[in-house]
Order: structure tokens, then sequence, then C-alpha cells
């Protein structure tokens, strides 16, 4: 079996619609702050992206969780595996994810944030696969991309920990060696 990426999205597109994104969340929080939260290990390569494209003062956080589950599900139980250094309290925090599948982990992770009396929490995604969503209550404020139901790699996302890598958004596809 080989496998081989598939170019998806390419670098050049991924670039402009963050800052989109970015230009639409500086008018949001115009006279006001920023506290991002980096979902770790995905979240890493969008939120320096867009975070470099901020303009008004930002702070930044990461937090690692790991969800419980088996192959590419996901089973909604979620442990954190490194908690954020920083509190919560009155802050504006805005939660940066590399891609929301069914919703479970961000639904949890929400729930734990929640409680750490916040003044409010948004969601901003790099990818999100709306097609899969079971966590209906889940609201996504900022979206760069709504993909198809396929696995994607590149930008943060791996598979089995490889591509995180690669500059744009890719399909991973499996040949049959012959
Ligand atoms: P959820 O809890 O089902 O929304 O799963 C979200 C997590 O699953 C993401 O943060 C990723 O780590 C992983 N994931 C879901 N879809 C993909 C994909 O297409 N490629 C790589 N990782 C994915
Ligand atoms: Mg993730």
């Amino acid at each position: 079996m080989t496998e081989e990426v598939r170019v998806l999205i390419p670098e050049e597109e991924v670039g402009r619609r963050i800052g989109e994104i970015a230009g639409r969340i500086n008018s949001d929080y115009e006279g006001g702050t920023i506290h991002m939260i980096c979902v770790l290990k995905g979240g890493v390569f969008f939120t320096c992206e867009l975070s470099k494209r901020i303009t008004v003062p930002v702070s930044l956080d990461f937090m690692s969780v790991s969800s419980y589950g088996s192959g590419t599900e996901s089973s909604g139980v979620v442990r954190i595996v490194k908690d954020l250094d920083e509190p919560l309290e009155g802050k504006d925090v805005l939660i940066v994810e590399d891609i929301i599948d069914s919703g479970r982990t961000l639904a949890y992770l929400i729930q734990i944030l929640k409680q750490r009396g916040p003044k409010s929490i948004r969601i901003c995604t790099l990818l999100d696969k709306p097609g899969r969503r079971e966590e209906k209550q889940v609201k996504v404020d900022y979206t760069c991309f709504s993909i198809p139901d396929k696995f994607v790699v590149g930008y943060g996302l791996d598979y089995d920990q490889r591509y995180r890598n690669l500059p744009y958004i890719g399909i991973v596809e499996f040949k049959e060696d012959i």
C-alpha cells in the first residue's frame, strides 16, 4: 500500500482565507482584546497564521486534549493532557481549532472552559465537516473552509502524527501496490 497526498486547498488559498477571517475578527473585537486558546497540536499552524493578522491586542495560551476513541472516531470523552497556563476569568476567549468533525471534542472543551468564568467564548476553526456534526449545539463563529467528509492532512492536521508540516491541506489516498 502506498500513500499519496492530493492537494485539496493550496497554500495561497489558505493564506488568503485566513486573512479574510482575521479581518472579520478584527472588526468584531474592535476596541477589545482577544485571549486566544490554541488547541494543540493540530491548531498550532492556524493559530500562528491567524494571530499574525490580528490587529487588536492578543494573548495566547495553549491546551492539549486527547479524545478517547477508536481509530478516526472521537468518543466525546476528553482528557486534558496539557491545561492552560492562565486563568480565563473576565476574558474574551477565542478557541482556535484545526477541524471540527463530530463536534464532540469541542462540546466537551467548551463545557470545561465555561466553568472558568470567561466574559465570552467564540470558536474559530480552519476546517469544518458539517456533514459529520453530531453535537448540534456547537456553534462555530468563524470557519475558514467547510469541506466534504474526507480525511485531510496538512497545515497542522496529521495522519498518525505525520503530514502536519505540509503547507497546504491535502487528502491522503491509498493505492494498492501492484
Ligand atoms: P471531533 O470530536 O469528532 O469533532 O474530532 C475532532 C478531532 O478529530 C480534530 O481535532 C482532529 O484531531 C481529529 N480529526 C477529525 N477529522 C480529521 C481529519 O480529517 N484529519 C485529521 N484529523 C481529524
Ligand atoms: Mg484538534
